[in-house]
This record gives C-alpha cells, structure tokens and sequence, in this order.
C-alpha cells in the first residue's frame, strides 16, 4: 500500500524506490486523462495553489493542466511582484495564506531549502516545483517515468547528465533517484561545473560510482540516456565566469553520429543552445513527450497526496 496521503514532496530521497514505482504506475493509468481522451473528476472540489517566486512555462502549466484534467481548480502566482512578498511577507506568511485557501501547495523559490522550510508552516501537503540550486523532485518523477517507458528499465542503463550539473537542481535529484535505482552514472561538465560533493557521496552511499567526464564526444559513445541541461545563468555571482562555459555541450547532427543508435535525447527544458532543432526530428530526441508526460506524473502524485483514488 502506497502511503502518500497528506505527504509533502520536498527531496527525491524522502521516498523509496516502492514509493516511486507506484506513482509511476499511478501515473501511467493517467495518460489517457491527460491527453484529453478520458475524463475524471477525481480532485471535483479540491484547490491547488500554484505559487511561483521564479519563472517557469511547463512545471506550472503542467501542474494547473493536472489538476484541471482531475476536476479539480488552481489559484496562484507566476510573478511575486504582484503579491504581498513585494512589500516584505515573509514566505512562512505567505505559506499559512495558501494553507488557509487551497488543499496542496506547489511551491518555486529561489532559496534553497524553501520547501522545507514552507512544509513546516503548512499542514497541506507541499510540493517543491524547485528550490534554487537544491531539489526538483517532481521532476525526477517525470524523467524516470520517461526513461522507464521509453527504454523500459532503469536499473543498468547508462545515464550520462550534462552541463551545468553543479548549479542543475535537476540533476541532483536525479542523479539520487537514479543511483536508488542501480542505473550506472556518467557525468559530463566543465571541471568548475560539475556534480556538487553532496551529491556524489550520496550517489556513492547507494552504490553506484559515477564516472567523470569532461568530453561529450567521449562520453556520449556508450549512452543509453544523454540527459542535457541548461547552463543555470541565473545562478552565476560573477557573468564571466558564465561566459566562458555558456555553449560549452552542443548536441548536433555530427555529434549524433557517435552515439548508438537508440540512444535518447532528454532535457528538462528550456533549452538555449544545448540541442540543434534538426536534432527535434530525430528518433534520438525524447525532450517534447518528457514535457507532456509532467502532466500524467504530477495527476498522480496530486490525487496520492490528496488521497484520492484516481
Ligand atoms: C528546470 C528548472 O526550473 O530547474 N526546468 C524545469 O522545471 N523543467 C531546468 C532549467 O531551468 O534549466
């Protein structure tokens, strides 16, 4: 039995490989609702809050998109400028609001640590859409539900994470989720970008040792999974220091010829320069179904939480 009623979705490492497997298989029963070919009104009569203190297109769109295709509503925020933060709320303030008005919190902060520390102040389940260069766990969720029904396992498979994995809150929750999973690890970044410490001991603690690696032309040989990311410029104190490895990973029709043939292409999005378009027709390029499947990933884990039957 899955408990999840009334959990919080803060770090990746809160759940169990059972827990995860069951939101996947929770997931999967959604697709159909997702693409709008069946209807439901399982979340009729719940409220969402959708507060988002840093941009985002797809992990709110997705969200609201989820609890819509369930019956359910949203309120929220995309811009906190227009909210009390403005003129000095503090976020365990704001949190208590959203508490008192919808039944679950999605929260995207800047901070590190904010989910945490927004969980606390709440007794509505909350769930980290990101927390600076911390967590993303929801959308981990996603990106193993990609690789498990794209390439119909993880455990084994050789997962190579590129680009800005230091300042990536993607990656740190994947890289733990996948580690849990017995998948082998390949990390390809700059030297000054690579995986944080934290990361790889927790990485090693479960087993698996990754391999580092600076060269993609290398490293994208052997793939199962290239997962590319953005460089987080946002994240950078000093801009040179941006510059010198903005463009540093290019995945392009050259590039694809080193790689086996069924090899897969993800990223969380949004890309900047990480992935030529041609390489969007290619059977390599997984990135655009990893959106979407956002939608059936977070239906499950909102009608879990609310302990809802889906
Ligand atoms: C990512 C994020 O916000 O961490 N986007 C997402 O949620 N799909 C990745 C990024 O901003 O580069």
């Amino acid at each position: 039995m899955l408990k999840m009623k009334y959990r919080d979705v803060v770090s990746i490492g809160d759940f169990t490989v059972e827990e995860i497997e069951g939101i996947m298989d929770h997931a999967k029963k959604m697709v159909p609702i997702a693409k709008g070919e069946k209807k439901s009104k399982a979340l009729d009569g719940k409220i969402l809050s959708t507060l988002f203190f840093e941009p985002s297109t797809r992990t709110r769109l997705s969200f609201e998109s989820a609890m819509l295709r369930l019956g359910g509503e949203f309120i929220g925020f995309a811009e906190p400028s227009v909210t009390s933060a403005k003129k000095g709320e503090t976020l365990a303030d704001t949190i208590r609001m959203a508490e008192a008005y919808s039944d679950v919190i999605v929260l995207r902060h800047p901070r590190e640590g904010a989910a945490r520390l927004a969980a606390k102040f709440s007794s509505k389940p909350v769930i980290n859409a990101g927390d600076g260069a911390g967590q993303h766990p929801t959308q981990t969720l996603l990106d193993l539900f990609t690789i498990k029904s794209e390439k119909g396992k993880i455990g084994g498979m050789n997962i190579n994470l590129v680009g800005d994995l230091k300042y990536g809150r993607t990656v740190h929750s994947l890289a733990h989720a996948l580690a849990m999973f017995g998948a082998e690890l390949t990390f390809t970044a700059p030297k000054d970008l690579q995986m944080p410490e934290h990361v790889i001991k927790r990485v090693k603690e479960l087993g698996i040792k990754p391999r580092m690696e600076e060269s993609l032309e290398t490293s994208i040989e052997d793939a199962d999974v290239v997962y590319v990311t953005r460089i987080q410029k946002e994240r950078f104190a000093d801009l040179a220091e941006f510059e010198k490895v903005s463009g540093a990973y290019r995945i392009d029709m050259d590039m694809l010829e080193k790689a086996r043939k069924d090899m897969i292409i993800m990223h969380p999005l949004p890309r900047v320069n990480e992935i030529a378009p041609e390489v969007d027709n290619t059977p390599h390029a997984k990135y655009f179904v990893q959106a979407f499947n956002g939608v059936p990933v977070r239906m499950a884990l909102l009608s879990l939480v609310l302990g809802v039957k889906g």
